[in-house]
């Protein structure tokens, strides 16, 4: 079942929604509604995007990490964050969308990408809390994606869930290390969990009753839970993990409720995570212009890669 029905496409529907409807794939070359296509083209590109930015915050300790072995899982793991940019963008354009405009998009702010990477890395102990909360999240995040009903997103997931579990435990053994040595460093590692739980927690998008899209994305299986569910899911897992560590999660509302056998939590802010996606959370501003200089200094290597496959193919290829 290929390419775009012509006149009537009610056939074509229920051979979508069967296709849905059986937990199968819908392919690139599948026909699909215009809003599934939209949908899974916004949030595989800001996925993407997500993945690029989230260079920054890290990358900044590459050149301070305290150690050679540091700086090579470091190095690493950046590395890894800009080719899961690079498979994402790959899967959004077999929807038909172009890398070039979707860059476009997130430099003229039509497009998002993740809350978490608009705050500041102060201490190398951010570089482990981002490991085990943010990649952690992720991990809660990415792994249902795995089962997406869009082929190539749920592809792309399987390869970049792997390469994130090396991210969450890199990330939970430096935090060990430190919590293991001077008190400066464990007190480094707590004002770290202190500033990044609350924003991690914000990850998983604003709660299901003030989600406009997560009734459709369900529906069509692009996502497979819920944001609290996913939210509920990350901080059950979590909460443990934070005791072996030894570091204290920052909501004295925090406590195991055995009646619904889940971790009740303290409420969200939601106004800030507003703020920051708006575009007026503590680092926006530098993350924004580092991506923009970042595509401008690269200018010139996509022009020659154009003039290059121009001359093999002996066609004008976009810059
Ligand atoms: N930051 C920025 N924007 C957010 C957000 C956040 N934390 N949470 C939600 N939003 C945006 C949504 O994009 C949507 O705006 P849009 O319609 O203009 O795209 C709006 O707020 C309403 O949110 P919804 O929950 O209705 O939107 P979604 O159904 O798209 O759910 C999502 C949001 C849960 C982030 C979903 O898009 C998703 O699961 N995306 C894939 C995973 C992802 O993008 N993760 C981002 C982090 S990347 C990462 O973790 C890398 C790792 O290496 C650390």
């Amino acid at each position: 079942m290929t390419g775009t029905p012509q006149g009537d496409t009610l056939p074509l529907e229920r051979d979508f929604e069967a296709t849905i409807g059986h937990d199968q794939r819908i392919e690139p070359r599948d026909w699909m509604p215009d809003g599934y296509r939209r949908t899974m083209v916004r949030q595989i590109a800001q996925h993407a995007h997500s993945e690029i930015i989230g260079m920054q915050p890290e990358g900044e300790w590459i050149t301070r990490a305290p150690s050679l072995r540091r700086k090579a899982i470091l190095l690493a793991k950046v590395q890894d964050e800009a080719g899961h940019g690079l498979y994402l963008y790959s899967a959004a354009e077999t929807l038909g969308a172009d890398r070039g405009e979707l860059t476009e998009m997130l430099i003229e702010g039509r497009q998002k990408y993740s809350s978490i990477f608009n705050y500041p890395t102060l201490s190398f102990a951010d570089v482990g809390v981002i490991g085990w909360l943010v990649d952690g999240a992720a991990i809660c995040n990415q792994v249902p994606l795995c089962r997406s009903s869009y082929g190539p997103y749920a592809r792309a997931m399987i390869r970049i869930c792997k390469e994130e579990s090396f991210h969450q435990r890199q990330g939970f053994e430096l935090l060990l290390t430190m919590m293991r040595g001077t008190p400066a460093q464990r007190e480094m590692v707590q004002d770290a969990v202190n500033r990044w739980w609350w924003p991690s927690l914000m990850m998983f998008g604003p709660p299901d009753d003030a989600s406009p899209n997560t009734e459709r994305s369900m529906a069509w299986k692009i996502k497979r839970h819920t944001n609290d569910e996913l939210r509920q899911r990350f901080v059950d897992i979590t909460v443990p993990q934070a005791e072996v560590l030894g570091v204290t999660l920052p909501d004295p509302d925090l406590r195991w409720n055995a009646e619904r056998g889940h971790h009740d939590f303290g409420p969200i802010d939601w106004s800030e995570l507003k703020r920051v996606i708006s575009g007026d959370g503590p680092c926006n501003a530098a993350r924004m212009a580092r991506r923009r200089s970042a595509h401008e200094d690269g200018a010139w290597v996509r022009e020659a890669a154009a003039a290059h496959a121009a001359r093999k193919t002996g066609r004008e290829v976009a810059a």
